[in-house]
């Protein structure tokens, strides 16, 4: 039987993991498969670059010499970005090659496109590592859970924003100084926006929230707020309550509408979510039929990635097919609007320390059907110009949305409030 010839897209973090497992458990792999696996060509930028693996395949800047080879059976893309990553994918379907990627953002914005025109040229488009590294989560969806009505998928998705939450836990670190160390240690890239801003976790929320509930989300419609604006003083609070500040990528199925949203939220600290730290992933799944399941592990990382790439290599590799992603719902479900969320908040205010603020506030907030669930008040701060002032904090029983948004828009226009600090919601 002849070789399964593999072109890759890209030796960098992931290519390069790829290539070493493949190089270094080429007998295992050979066994697993029933053929051996080879690599005939890879594109790079830069063929002069110096690469971390041995490779006797060719170093190629011209990606034709990839997709369009007669020896390439799959197509592994790893360069990143939208382009030319979408538009490499769809040539090489057109030429009949499976693809495997670890992909996100290309996935979350043209899966459906993409998935259409591998099914009408009868090849595979594999995903595993785009969401999660090494943490099997698409082959779950796809084949393990099936069975399954799912009610909501839930996690930590994005290794880069945790580590700093968790630095700004652990050691009292600002924003900027954990964000800085983040980078010195190759945790966040020099540019952070996609992770910081919530972005990266998006596109995986969107990959996720399409397979668990047949809804094609576009990255776009994840409602979206990232960590730039949690301070220590929110941290220091939640603490206090007995919670741990996440960024959570939660999707749910709530009166048959689908919730999306990528946002920080406390989360009690007995949780399981809550001991999730550093660069770790987590994410917890609830169907009708297992209650439900938690997905831990490294959700980044040369060889956690190399080892979803080689999963989906060796299930492909096999004919093992990994069913189709997109039937899960008989109707598609309608995305669910923001403003009709239920949660609880958590509210922390800059104000005139006057008598009558506390009573002006829970007045603003009971007209809008919100009652409190607690309220600190600690010792007085002094605001701009030696104006005495307080800091409260306050978190809500169940509330909605809009309702807390209209109630914020009327106490940022009150006299006696300088600031709204934050507002973050509450996961239960
Ligand atoms: N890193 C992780 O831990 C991780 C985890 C899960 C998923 N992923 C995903 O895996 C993908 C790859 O990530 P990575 O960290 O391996 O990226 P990376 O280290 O930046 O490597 C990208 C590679 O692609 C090549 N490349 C990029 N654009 C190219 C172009 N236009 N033409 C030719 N070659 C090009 C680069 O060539 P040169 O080497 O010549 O510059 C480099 O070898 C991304 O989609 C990422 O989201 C990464």
């Amino acid at each position: 039987m002849h070789a399964l010839g593999v072109g890759l897209l890209g030796l960098g973090t992931v290519g390069t993991g790829v290539a070493r497992v493949l190089l270094g458990k080429r007998a295992a792999l050979e066994r697993r498969i029933g053929r051996p696996v080879e690599i005939h060509h890879v594109l790079v930028r830069d063929t002069g670059k110096r690469r971390g693996v041995d490779l006797a395949a060719h170093l190629v800047t011209d990606p034709q010499a990839v997709i369009a080879d007669e020896q390439t059976d799959v197509v592994v893309e790893v360069l990143g970005g939208e382009e030319p990553a979408r538009s490499l994918i769809l040539e090489a379907i057109e030429h009949g090659k499976h693809v495997v990627t670890a992909n996100k953002e290309v996935m979350a914005k043209h899966g459906p496109t993409i998935l259409a025109a591998a099914a009408a040229r009868g090849v595979t488009v594999a995903y595993e590592a785009s969401v999660g590294g090494g943490i099997p989560l698409i082959g779950p969806f796809q084949l393990d859970l099936a069975a399954n009505d799912i009610t909501s998928v839930v996690g930590i998705v994005n290794g880069t924003t945790n580590y700093i939450l968790t630095r700004m836990t652990e050691s009292r670190a600002s924003f900027a100084d954990a964000l800085a160390e983040a980078q010195e240690l190759g945790y966040a890239e020099p540019d952070p926006t996609n992770d910081v801003e919530g972005w990266d976790a998006a596109y995986k929320l969107a990959i996720l929230a399409s397979l668990a509930f047949g809804a094609p989300v576009k990255p776009e419609q994840v409602f979206r707020e990232g960590i730039t604006r949690v301070s220590q003083r929110d941290i220091l609070y939640a603490a206090e309550m007995g919670y741990r500040i996440k960024l959570l990528a939660i999707g749910r199925l709530v009166d048959g509408q689908v919730e999306t949203r990528v946002h920080p939220s406390l989360v009690h600290l007995g949780s399981m979510l809550a001991s999730v730290d550093g660069s770790f992933n987590a994410v917890q799944v609830a169907g009708d039929l297992i209650g439900q399941a938690l997905f831990y592990g490294r959700g980044a990382g040369s060889e956690p990635t190399a080892s979803a790439v080689i999963a989906d290599l060796i299930a492909l590799g096999t004919s093992v097919g990994r069913g189709s992603p997109q039937s899960r719902a008989a109707e598609t479900p309608p995305l669910r609007p923001m403003r009709l969320l239920q949660s609880r908040y958590f509210l922390r205010l800059l104000t005139l320390d006057r008598p009558g603020v506390m009573a002006a506030i829970a007045t603003v907030l009971g007209d809008r059907g919100i009652s409190l669930a607690s309220v600190v008040q600690k010792e007085s701060v002094v605001l701009g110009d030696d104006v005495p002032g307080a800091e409260i904090v306050l978190t809500t029983h169940l509330a909605n949305e809009a309702a807390i948004q209209d109630a914020l828009d009327t106490l940022r226009h009150m006299p006696v409030i300088k600031t709204v600090g934050s507002l973050l919601r509450v996961y239960e």
